[in-house]
């Protein structure tokens, strides 16, 4: 089984992006399953009904989610009644919404699994623990396990990836918008990478407009974000999972530049 986990996607150039090139690229690469992280594809910031429904109409199967999820009102209300978009499983016991999932496919079952890191973030449930109840609990279902592990600092996401070695086919980085070139497959079975990159535009910091983030950096006043315009970068990873065990048996990093 191939699946394509899609990087940050950004707006509504990210989106017009998938729009125009998605299909293709499930057709050049076999794809079998498409997930994706959508916490700033509204905008930039957050996620709105109609936004995550284009994305399903483009091919996306499952939306992950990060700290950004929340930037939109609508969200809230969303989330309580759409079972293919994840947010954070570890934010504390009552937040709207599901933090994992278990997707029918070909016969066999998928689970996601959306967890949140903590290091220069908010500081919510541990999300180590966290994967070891939901993983334990998801494998009564399936073998194959991918999880989106929002986080910012390196350290806390290779941990995480040795930490879960075995126990999930996929331990996969989103949140900084940088692709990292480290993409591997683990000792016992799980396919890692530090950062999977974003889909959005490549002429920007991280996606915002450049003057605009350098204006934070320069005076520390509240700035106005706004997504950038031009050229985009789609980054992604394509996973090759061993249906019959759930373990991974290669990664292969993308990242296209238009
Ligand atoms: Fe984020």
């Amino acid at each position: 089984m191939k699946v394509l986990f899609i990087g940050d996607i950004i707006g509504r150039p990210g989106r017009n992006y998938l729009k125009a090139q998605l299909h293709a690229i499930i057709e050049r690469y076999g794809v079998d399953l498409v997930i994706a992280n959508a916490e700033n594809a509204a905008g930039g910031f957050g996620i709105t009904e109609k936004a995550a429904e284009e994305l399903f109409s483009y091919g996306i199967h499952v939306l992950t989610s990060g700290n950004h999820i929340w930037d939109k009102k609508e969200a809230v209300q969303y989330l309580q009644k759409e079972d293919r978009i994840l947010r954070p499983f570890n934010y504390p016991p009552g937040t709207p919404g599901i933090g994992s999932l278990v997707y029918p496919l070909h016969g066999k079952k998928v689970a996601v699994l959306n967890l949140q890191g903590r290091v220069f973030m908010p500081n919510i449930d541990c999300p180590f623990r966290t994967a070891d109840e939901e993983i334990k609990r998801l494998s009564k279902e399936t073998d194959i396990v991918f999880i989106d592990f929002h986080a910012e600092a390196t350290s806390e996401k290779i941990a995480m990836g040795y930490y879960l070695d075995g126990r999930a086919s996929a331990v996969i980085g989103t949140h900084t918008h940088v692709q990292t070139a480290d993409e591997r497959v683990l000792p016992k079975g799980t396919a890692y990478i530090t950062d999977v990159g974003m889909t959005g535009p490549k002429d920007s910091t991280i996606g915002v407009k450049n003057e605009q983030v350098l204006d934070r950096f320069l005076y520390s006043m509240p700035t106005r974000f706004e997504v950038a315009k031009g050229p985009i970068e789609f980054s992604a990873v394509v996973v090759e999972v061993n249906e019959e065990n759930g373990r991974s048996t290669a990664i292969q990093r993308l990242q296209i530049r238009s």
